[in-house]
């Protein structure tokens, strides 16, 4: 699978010491309260683990499942939630997670479901903000690792096609496996 990344960009230094200065600043930012952390399957499930190990903080976790992309690599343009919180979300400071911040479709839809259930309060945490992506909905992350740009990047969580997720680093993959 290493034959189909086109360059790394960023290693598993680089994405270790950054997970752990985000999960300290979270763990400041929530000094006293007890969130709820919620991540987004399956792309959020490695930075998801890492993440709240590096939170040295009592919170609760959950996941939610939320599909936009199908194996195409554009968006499709819709998100659909295929599987809910099992907590009680009301008066829950909630941090959803998430591996990337693309069109923002998703995570728009996925804040608006949370909001609606009565939570006091949620913030986003991603691992990427595709920066030079058209955003379809005015949401911003409020935590995140790093800003990328339009390539299709994988490893980490992120797949193409379901492959790549193992990938110890996140890289771009070469576009001749995507337009073949
Ligand atoms: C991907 C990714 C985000 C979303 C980002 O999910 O994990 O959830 O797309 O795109 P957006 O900002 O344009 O909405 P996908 O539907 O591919 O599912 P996955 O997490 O299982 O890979």
């Amino acid at each position: 699978m290493h034959n189909d990344v086109e360059r790394i960009l960023f290693s598993e230094e680089d994405i270790r010491k950054a997970v752990n200065e985000l999960g300290k600043r979270i763990a400041d930012d929530y000094k006293g309260k007890n969130p709820l952390i919620v991540g987004v399957l399956k792309g959020s499930f490695i930075f998801m683990s890492d993440l709240v190990r590096a939170i040295d903080l009592s919170c609760d976790l959950d996941f939610m499942v939320a599909k936009s992309y199908g194996n195409a690599a554009v968006s499709s343009g819709t998100v659909k939630i295929m599987k809910d919180v099992d907590a009680d979300v009301t008066g829950r400071d909630v941090i959803i997670v998430e591996d990337i911040l693309d069109t923002a479709r998703t995570l728009a839809s996925v804040k608006e479901h949370l909001s609606s259930k009565g939570a006091a309060s949620v913030k986003i945490c991603t691992l990427l903000d595709k920066v030079t992506a058209v955003k379809a909905a005015d949401v911003k992350a409020d935590y995140k690792c790093f800003d990328v740009g339009n390539e299709f990047v994988i490893g980490y969580g992120l797949d193409y096609a379901e492959k790549y997720r193992n990938l110890r680093y996140i890289g771009v993959l070469k576009r001749e496996i995507y337009e073949r």
